[in-house]
């Protein structure tokens, strides 16, 4: 790098995410199904003062005026890890640089933190370092810092939250089958949180461990899944919303028998359909952390319900391109 092109100061914006169907039967080779949505990380990069090794910290609130730090959370020695591949792949000057991370995406709850985290890091350090990185520099580097997080990740969560748009998604071995899928109307939904999960990467190698031992039961589950997202995705390009929200039902029920939903997850989903949800699902790994309602004009009464029953919730608008967020 040409040391006078450094910049003293830049950003990078990337949405978190949500599957519609395809957590977990993704990581097997399966058709998934995921949106973008309109709550997302920022991050920072400056020159560091002191030249006393490499920082990061949250700034503000990371979500819900929770402040959220790096460098105080246990997620640090997966943070230690994420910076060695950094300082492996852009060399010494990434200790000369403090990253500020922002922004109001729920940490930990399966809707892309990590993810949207490692995309605006490398859109950041590509401003920063004038590196010129195109969407596939991008997706290289935010798989390699995806596999640190999740362990292993089937590259679905920073594919959709690169491209920012509703996406079908299939790895076959190292192959990925990606398709923009054009949305015929909006997708509103609210969001439940049920607290932290259990770390994707607990939740798939758990999950793997299941498998081993009834191969063919959870083939099956699995199979089922990808025809779901086969059906979801013509839905959403019908503009079906009754069907879609359907099929998020039947994928959650799928999801249940494969041991990753949780009872506040399931009472979530229970709220928000007698709220008037066209359909209800837990979504990312599971374990924990967040379901989707697909609101059908109930978003008010829903979000109040979940609020009144005890749990954060917030709305969010799904596949629409957030570039001027930023
Ligand atoms: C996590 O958001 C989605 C999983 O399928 C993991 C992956 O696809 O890498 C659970």
């Amino acid at each position: 790098m040409d040391k006078d092109k450094a910049v003293n100061y830049a950003v990078g914006y990337a949405p978190g995410k949500v599957i519609l169907v395809g957590e977990h039967s993704a990581v097997y080779g399966h058709e998934a199904i995921a949106l973008p949505i309109d709550a997302g990380v920022r991050v920072a990069i400056t020159r560091l003062g002191l030249k006393n090794g490499p920082s990061i910290r949250g700034l503000g609130s990371f979500f819900m005026g929770q402040t959220f730090y790096f460098d105080r959370s246990s997620t640090q020695g997966i943070i230690s890890q994420v910076f060695q591949y950094l300082m492996d792949k852009f060399g010494p000057r990434m200790q000369e640089v403090e990253i500020i991370v922002d922004g109001d995406l729920p940490r930990g709850h399966g809707l892309g933190s990590s993810a949207a985290f490692s995309v605006s890091l490398l859109r950041a350090l590509s401003n920063y370092f004038s590196l010129q990185f195109g969407d596939a520099d991008i997706a290289f580097h935010a798989h390699a810092l995806e596999n640190i997080f999740h362990g292993r990740s089937s590259g679905l969560d920073h594919t959709v939250v690169i491209k920012d748009q509703a996406i079908s998604f299939q790895r076959i071995k190292e192959e990925m089958k990606i398709e923009i899928i054009e949305l015929k109307v909006p997708i509103s939904l609210v969001i439940g949180l049920a607290g932290p999960h259990d770390g994707t990467k607990n939740a798939v190698a758990k999950l793997f461990e299941r498998k081993k031992r009834m191969q063919k039961i959870y083939d099956h589950i699995f199979l089922g899944l990808n025809g779901i997202a086969i059906e979801i995705k013509q839905a959403l390009l019908d503009g079906n919303m009754a069907k879609m929200g359907e099929l998020m039902n039947i994928a959650h029920g799928y999801l249940c028998a494969l041991g990753v939903s949780t009872t506040e997850i399931d009472h979530l989903c229970s709220i928000a359909k007698n709220q008037g949800a066209l359909g209800a699902k837990i979504t990312g790994a599971g374990g924990g952390g967040a379901m989707i309602a697909l609101a059908n004009g109930n978003e008010d009464a829903i979000l109040s319900a979940f609020n009144s029953a005890g749990f954060m919730a917030f709305k969010a608008a799904a596949g629409a391109n957030n570039q001027n967020l930023r």
